[in-house]
Parts: C-alpha cells; sequence; structure tokens
C-alpha cells in the first residue's frame, strides 16, 4: 500500500499537470510547521525557475484544482509559495483502517533478494566486554533488525578478534605460570586434554595482567609476539590453547550479549578467514596491484580527489606477517565465497574510519569485491562520563559491560520497590526497563555522535527515555487487560473512526509515519530515527488517553474505535522497540 506522503503527492502530481505545471514539483513532506499545517509542498517556488512566474500564483493555480478533493480539510497557497495541506478526518480515519489491514502498519516488508551481512559487536577472545563495547553491539543490532523487518536476508556477525597479540600473551603467561602443562612440550604428539586449563576468570584476570607486563617488559613482548607467530604458523600445542581459549570466552560473551538481547547469526572469527590470504595476497601481486615498500607488502590507495593524506594499505609486514588489515581483506573475499552479499555494514568505533577506508579502497582496488557491493562504514561515537571523557570505573579502570547492567537494574530496581508486583515481576520488570534506559539512551542519539551516559536520566520514566516507551506500552496493556475483564467485545465490523479532535489526529498522524521512518531508518543506518518515532508516538497516545474516554465511552461505535485505535498503537510501538532491541514487560 502506498504511504501518505505517497498519497498525497499523486493528488499533488495531477494537480500540478491540471494547472499545466510539470508533476516532478509534486513532492510532499510532512509539515516543519505543525502550527499551520499538516503537511506541505515547496514545489511551486522550485518551478519558478522554469515557468517564469511568480511561484505564490503558480501555488495557487495548484491549491484550486484540489479544491473538490476529499482527501484534504484545507489546502492553501502561501507566500511566497507553498502549498500548506491539512487532510480531512474522512481521509486519516481510512488510512488508519488501511494500516491496521495491512499487518505492517503500511510498510513494504515483502521478501527482498538482497543479502546484507552486518559485522558488529567488535568482541575479541579472552578480553571481557567493556563499555566501548556496548555501541556496536546496540547499534549494530538495531540495523540488523531494521534491515531485517524490511525483508532483507540479513546476516549478523560478529566476527570475533582471535588471531591476534592477545592469544600469544596468554600463552606466554600460561606458560610462566605453568610450564609442566602438555601444551608446551615440543616433544608431546597424543591428544590435548578436552578440559581447558584455566576458566573465564582465570583469563580476565591472566590477560590484563600479561598485556600490562608485556608494556614494560621488551623480552616478554618479543616471547608473546614470537608465540603468536608460532600459534599463527600452526603449532599444535598453541592452537589447542587457542582452541581453550575461543570454548571458554565464547561462552561467556553469549551470556553477556545474551543479557543485551543482541544475537549473532554467525560467530565467525577473524582466524577462519586466514586460509583465503595466501590466494588473495599472490592475486594482489600478479595483478601488479601490491609492491613493496621497505620490505613491506603494500597497496597504495590514495586518490587524486584526497584533500587528506590516505596512507597505503599493508598487506604483509617485512617478516611476512599479516595484519588487521589483511584479515579484514581475506574476510570480504570469504564473505563473497560463502554469502555473495550484495552490502556489508561495518559497525565499529569511528576512530576506525580511516582504517576501513583504506580497507574498502584496497578492495575495490584489488578486484577482491565489485563496484556492485556496497561496503558501508559505520562509524560510532564514544559513550562518555559526566566528565565528558571516555566511562570509566569510579577508580579510574575500564569499566566491564555487565558491571554497568547490574549498576542501571539497581538503580531501575529502587525506583520500583514500592510497585504492588510480585518478586519474580519486578525483577523482569527491571532488567527490561534497565536494558531499556541503556540501549535507548544510546541508540536515540546520532550513531557517530558521543554522548554523556547520564543514569538519572536515562533511567527516568518521563521524557524521551526508554523506560517512558515501555511504560507507555504498559499502560497499553493494562487498557486491553481492562477491556477483556469487563467483557468489552469490538464487534468484526468496528472500524476506527474519523479524528474528532487533535489528540486523536495526533495518534494518527504519528502513525501514518511508521513506513517511511523505517525506510529512512534502514537507508542511513539510523537506529535514532526509531527512536524518534516511538517517542512522538507514545506522546500523542499518552495524550489521546488523557484527553479522551476510552473504556467508559457511552458510545458503542466510538468506544471500538479508541479501542482498536489503542491496539495499533501498541502493536507498532511493540514493533519499533523490538527494532531497537527491546522488549516490554506486562507491568512495571
Ligand atoms: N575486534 C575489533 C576491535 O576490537 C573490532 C572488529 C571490527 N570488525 C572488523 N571487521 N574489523 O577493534
Amino acid at each position: 500500500m502506498n504511504t501518505i506522503l505517497e498519497i498525497l503527492a499523486q493528488e499533488l502530481s495531477n494537480a500540478f499537470e491540471q494547472a499545466g505545471y510539470d508533476k516532478k514539483y509534486a513532492k510532499v513532506t510532512v509539515s516543519n510547521r505543525p502550527d499551520l499545517c499538516q503537511f506541505q509542498c515547496n514545489g511551486a517556488l522550485a518551478a519558478a525557475k522554469e515557468y517564469h512566474k511568480a511561484p505564490v500564483m503558480m501555488a495557487g493555480e495548484v491549491v484550486e484544482k484540489l479544491a473538490e478533493s476529499a482527501t484534504f480539510s484545507e489546502v492553501t497557497a502561501q507566500a511566497p509559495g507553498f502549498i500548506n495541506m491539512t487532510v480531512s478526518p474522512a481521509f486519516l480515519g481510512d488510512y488508519m483502517n488501511q494500516i491496521a489491514a495491512s499487518g505492517s502498519f503500511g510498510c513494504d516488508t515483502s521478501k527482498k533478494e538482497k543479502t546484507i551481512i552486518i559485522d558488529y559487536g567488535g568482541a575479541n577472545v579472552a578480553k571481557p566486554l567493556h563499555v566501548g563495547h556496548l555501541r556496536p553491539a546496540i547499534i549494530g543490532e538495531s540495523i540488523k533488525r531494521i534491515a531485517r523487518y524490511l525483508g532483507y536476508h540479513v546476516i549478523g556477525d560478529v566476527h570475533l578478534g582471535d588471531w591476534g597479540l592477545q592469544i600469544g600473551l596468554i600463552i606466554t603467561e600460561l606458560k610462566h605460570r605453568s610450564p609442566e602443562l602438555v601444551y608446551f612440550d615440543e616433544s608431546y604428539t597424543g591428544e590435548y586434554p578436552k578440559e581447558p586449563p584455566f576458566t573465564i576468570a582465570d583469563l580476565e584476570e591472566i590477560y590484563p595482567y600479561a598485556s600490562k607486563y608485556s608494556k614494560e617488559h621488551e623480552e616478554y613482548k618479543e616471547e608473546a609476539q614470537e608465540a603468536t607467530a608460532q600459534l599463527q604458523a600452526g603449532y599444535r600445542g598453541y592452537l589447542a590453547i587457542w582452541q581453550h581459549i575461543i570454548d571458554v570466552s565464547v561462552a561467556d560473551l553469549k551470556r553477556v550479549y545474551d543479557k543485551l538481547n543482541v544475537e549473532f547469526d554467525l560467530w565467525k572469527k577473524e582466524s577462519d578467514a586466514q586460509p583465503y590470504i595466501p590466494d588473495m595476497v599472490q592475486k594482489m601481486k600478479d595483478d601488479g596491484y601490491a609492491h613493496i615498500d621497505e620490505g613491506a607488502l603494500v597497496v597504495d590507495v590514495k586518490e587524486e580527489t584526497d584533500t587528506k593524506e590516505i596512507p597505503p594499505c599493508m598487506i604483509l609486514k617485512s617478516n611476512g606477517a599479516t595484519l588487521y588489515n589483511t584479515t579484514d581483506l581475506a574476510t570480504i573475499v570469504e564473505r563473497r565465497k560463502l554469502f555473495d552479499p550484495q552490502k556489508i555494514i561495518y559497525v565499529v568505533d569511528k576512530r576506525q574510519a580511516l582504517y576501513f577506508e583504506q580497507v574498502f579502497r584496497c578492495a575495490r582496488k584489488t578486484k577482491i569485491i565489485g563496484e556492485d557491493v556496497d561496503l558501508i562504514f559505520v562509524g560510532n561515537g564514544t559513550m562518555n562520563g559526566q566528565d565528558g571523557k571516555p566511562f570509566k570505573t569510579r577508580d579510574g579502570g575500564v569499566l566491564r559491560l555487565e558491571a554497568l547492567l547490574a549498576d542501571v537494574v539497581k538503580e531501575v530496581s529502587d525506583k520500583m520497590a514500592d510497585r504492588d508486583m510480585t518478586e519474580e515481576d519486578k525483577k523482569d520488570a527491571a532488567d527490561k526497563v534497565a536494558l531499556a534506559a541503556i540501549k535507548y539512551g544510546d541508540l536515540s542519539n546520532q550513531a557517530a555522535k558521543d554522548y554523556i551516559f547520564d543514569m538519572e536520566r536515562f533511567t527516568s520514566f518521563e521524557g524521551n527515555t526508554g523506560p517512558y516507551i515501555l511504560y507507555t506500552i504498559v499502560r497499553i496493556k493494562s487498557l486491553m487487560n481492562k477491556v477483556a475483564a469487563q467483557n468489552i467485545t469490538v464487534s468484526e465490523e468496528a472500524v476506527i473512526l474519523p479524528p474528532e479532535n487533535k489528540s486523536q489526529t495526533d495518534v494518527m498522524l504519528s502513525l501514518a509515519k511508521w513506513s517511511e521512518t523505517v525506510e529512512a531508518a534502514y537507508v542511513e543506518q539510523a537506529p535514532h530515527k526509531i527512536c524518534q518515532f516511538v517517542y512522538e508516538l507514545s506522546d500523542a497516545f499518552n495524550k489521546f488517553y488523557h484527553d479522551n474516554k476510552i473504556v467508559t465511552n457511552e458510545d458503542e461505535k466510538v468506544r471500538a474505535s479508541y479501542i482498536l485505535l489503542s491496539r495499533l498503537v501498541g502493536q507498532a510501538l511493540e514493533t519499533g522497540i523490538d527494532l531497537l532491541g527491546l522488549k516490554a514487560p506486562e507491568k512495571m
């Protein structure tokens, strides 16, 4: 079905043509002066150049052609050439019944051919998730859900960092602490133990220790680099340790991502791309794209139009070692082979923007990927503390994601302590509200912007917050429960009636924006647009709820209409928060 803007644009197209003007000028947008009108068309201003006429005159001629239209209750031409439109209650009511019947609020969610891979999360094995991993996880998750809702074939991949120095550091520290372990016995040829020689708690202590120690002791660092090289060369004892690290880490990562309601379709790892490297490098050499520069193999990626220096993309170090770049390029080769995507979206800290620019250019230049595949970098800003610096623990350390989550759950639980609810319901509600506080607080900001984590504001039940949206959904659920409890039936023939007042009109106009909102959120990789939608709709609904008698309305048809409208709002809000990766509790 057509969106409301499409329907209006169609009406305007006809009117432009009837008035003797090109219909290309008939573009309709939501009004930026809602006090004057609901929709506007600025086409007459643009048409002035072509027709050498005063825009306001042309606007007037177009408006005349719309005088009989049942779509509008008011259309006027305004100086210097705007066409201001307000739709008729009958049209709006009818449109609501259509979107209710469509099952997807008028949005085209039909299956699409395109395959999209979303690389997000950014987790590394052996390192616990910290607040720096929060944004790429929740933004990526939302982008994935939005695209999937629209019918695209979407594959979310965590692309685990498992092939770098962190593994060498753990191996080295393990060797120092327990040299007797069989993994370090080079003459050993038997099977290695199934049980890992460490727990996740051990790993979480070992890695930071080894990382710090290596920064202060050069020979230790060299040992770790050597261990990394041996692992990458396939020494089986180290491969066995690496496998243990993956098993222990992945189980823990899944547990934490699960708490965040973030789920990946693929748990591919950097190491999975390694087999693709030799052929890829050979081809880059054969095709003459790669050359030796100071011993290293590089591909130049600068372009004439560059305004800033874009350094070459390094493929192999002078000692032959591969790099983060090499792995990312090989991952593109691997993804093409396994999934043939038409789009790959990377949601990663924006400080990696230059890096991805190099990788994308190199992939295009060396023809690893064709022009028909979009490579998109969505760089996220940082979540900062009240001091405007990256969020830290009280003693200045890196805050673990689980600790942040626990803090917010505690805050929300305190706020809900006096609720008349079972302990179980309270816990469920606190978990969901806390997640909404964190994720909505994050997603309501543009992905690329930094923001300040504000516990007080994010957990507030009022204002533009996650808890406020959930509260509105819970209010609608309890309204529906009341309807059921009082045996109020809404007959099969019942429809949403034309709006009779501003609060009803506003709810309907908000709902009518769903389709455009989701499309824009998809095209621009912008979950904050979904946040704006759910906030505006929640606000409109709460005003409607205050201003109109719903369950107690004496007029049966009106009551049914309000119930249907409320139900539609509830469904739209629940769909909206699902795209944000949130769930609403039954009570709160
Ligand atoms: N693990 C990386 C990091 O911690 C982020 C991975 C982002 N994705 C990618 N394909 N490079 O920085």
